[in-house]
């Protein structure tokens, strides 16, 4: 049996590779990260291609190695390759991040050293490490130093533990689930629908206040609607509200939601997975007055602090409601419940073994200090604002004023349906690849929208979208003309 051992560790040792191809490994690696930086500013953001990723199919895991040499070669082809590059500051489509690079130091670094930061026993430093930046994120978004949270994978996830929270706080079950009211707009992210089917709240009523012109909630009929509620013996448990919409870039009237939340006794819960860090500018402080009030919300660094996919964050003001929505206890987990002098993850969330996620998120912060994040944002708002103004004097329509960093614009053309003409035009965009923008339809209206979130975004990349904007309408309005010459030939 011992032969037998040593036979399998000798091939099993494979695994931890010998410090020259480890450093060989590193060396490629670092060469490949830092020549697809190097190029970022000349290559497309997107690429439409035949190839979509398909040569990863000639190369099946199997039991034989391949080299790091041919590894990266097929990454560069296959993934780095086609599609949107979400790491170019020409991302100005859905809501961009970024990947700032300490953010893959971290990743790098909690990788190797494999830091479990699921449960304070195991790993009081990342652990500590993780509460402590939920707690700079409650000191910047006006919450207490009691509130918690979790470093989530993403909004949607931050979105569904916040949502779980209130249905076990408000004491939600199969049995009033029937009789009970979430209020909401139309304008929510679809996570938020989501999180509410996942949490078993399918059948609940999900009521959706009408917005106003400017796409925030109408707060006459959400008062209007929860006081018919009552009256009709419904129960009224939970309103949700968005601090920077996905479609329009949106703030609801927070305060006046928090005033009406409390009045009536309601959970109150915000998603600015979106908008929340702009609370770190003069100007987004303002817009997000009254987030404070809320009992829950969804801010997510892989968006707003520009880190690299992987990092939402949900903030709970009642630890112990958190605690009783996600704590279980296993007796194989015995030992890791004695010596809890700080909260754990595990505890208040779905999750057991984690990413030590945390040390993405604090390397940043630490090695360019919160300053330069400050002035990406103010950039972003301002950017957008310029690009509302130049957008109208290309002879675009505008929807409303850009509140935060996202807004709406179309093109009106003379002749012709301006749905398929602004469809048409992000064809173009698309195929143009310089930039990368997309679209939405808002009542039956077709819709271009621009979000001004990634980092490397910057004055001349919102010159080129305008560029690639103009030259656009020039290539339609030609094919309008020819199409109509051909017409008039043809009849
Ligand atoms: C407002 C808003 N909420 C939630 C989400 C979902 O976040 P994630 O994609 O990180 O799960 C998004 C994503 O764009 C969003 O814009």
């Amino acid at each position: 049996m011992k032969d037998q051992i040593k036979l399998l560790e000798k091939e099993a040792k494979v695994l931890e590779p010998h410090p020259t191809e480890r450093s060989l490994w590193q060396r490629k690696t670092e060469q490949y990260a830092f020549k697809f930086l190097d190029q970022l500013s000349n290559s497309k953001t997107y690429v439409q291609s035949s190839n979509e990723g398909k040569g990863l199919e000639n190369h099946p895991i199997q039991d034989t190695p391949i080299s790091i040499e041919e590894v990266l070669t097929i990454l560069e082809e296959n993934v780095d390759s086609p599609g949107l590059n979400p790491a170019s500051g020409g991302h100005l489509g859905y809501i961009p991040g970024g990947g700032i690079f300490p953010t893959a130091l971290g990743d790098y670094l909690a990788a190797i050293t494999n830091r479990y930061a699921g449960i304070y026993f195991g790993g009081p430093g990342a652990v500590r490490m993780e509460n402590l930046l939920i707690q700079w994120m409650c000191s910047i978004m006006g919450y207490p130093k009691s509130a918690s949270g979790n470093l989530s994978s993403g909004g949607s996830i931050g979105n569904l533990i916040a949502i779980v929270t209130a249905r076990d706080f408000k004491k939600i079950t199969s049995q009033n689930i029937p009789n009970s009211v979430i209020y909401l707009t139309s304008q929510v992210h679809h996570c938020v629908q989501k999180a509410i089917r996942i949490s078993g709240l399918n059948e609940i009523h999900t009521t959706y206040i009408p917005v106003d012109k400017d796409f925030k909630m109408d707060m006459n009929v959400l008062r209007q609607q929860i006081q018919e509620d009552i009256n009709a013996g419904k129960n009224p448990f939970l309103l949700i509200g968005s601090a920077g919409t996905t479609d329009v870039g949106a703030v609801d009237p927070l305060e006046e939601m928090a005033d009406i939340a409390k009045e009536f006794n309601l959970w109150f819960h915000v998603d600015a997975a979106y908008g929340g860090f702009f609370i770190l500018t003069e100007e987004g402080k303002k817009k997000l007055k009254g987030i404070e009030k809320s009992d829950s919300l969804v801010i997510d660094p892989h968006k707003g602090l520009f880190l690299s996919y992987g990092l939402g964050t949900v903030l709970i003001k009642n630890v112990k409601a958190q605690q009783d929505a996600h704590f279980y206890q296993a007796n194989y987990m015995q030992d890791a419940v004695v010596n809890q002098d700080a909260l754990s993850p595990a505890d208040l969330s779905p999750e057991l073994t984690k990413h030590f996620r945390g040390l993405r998120m604090w390397l940043p912060l630490q090695l360019f200090g919160v300053a330069p994040f400050k002035a990406a944002l103010s950039e972003k708002l301002l950017l957008t604002q310029y690009f509302y103004k130049k957008i109208q004097a290309l002879g675009f329509e505008v929807g409303p004023f850009p509140e935060l960093s996202v807004m709406i614009y179309r093109y009106i053309p003379q002749d012709g349906d301006a749905n398929d003409f602004n469809a048409k035009l992000i064809q173009h965009v698309h195929k143009d690849g310089r930039v990368f923008l997309s679209s939405t339809t808002i009542e039956g209206v077709y819709w271009l929208r621009i979000a001004v979130l990634a980092f490397r975004t910057h004055l001349d990349t919102i010159d080129l979208c305008l560029k690639v904007l103009s030259e656009g309408i020039d290539l339609l309005k030609k094919e309008v003309v020819s199409e109509v010459v051909d017409k008039v030939i043809g009849d």
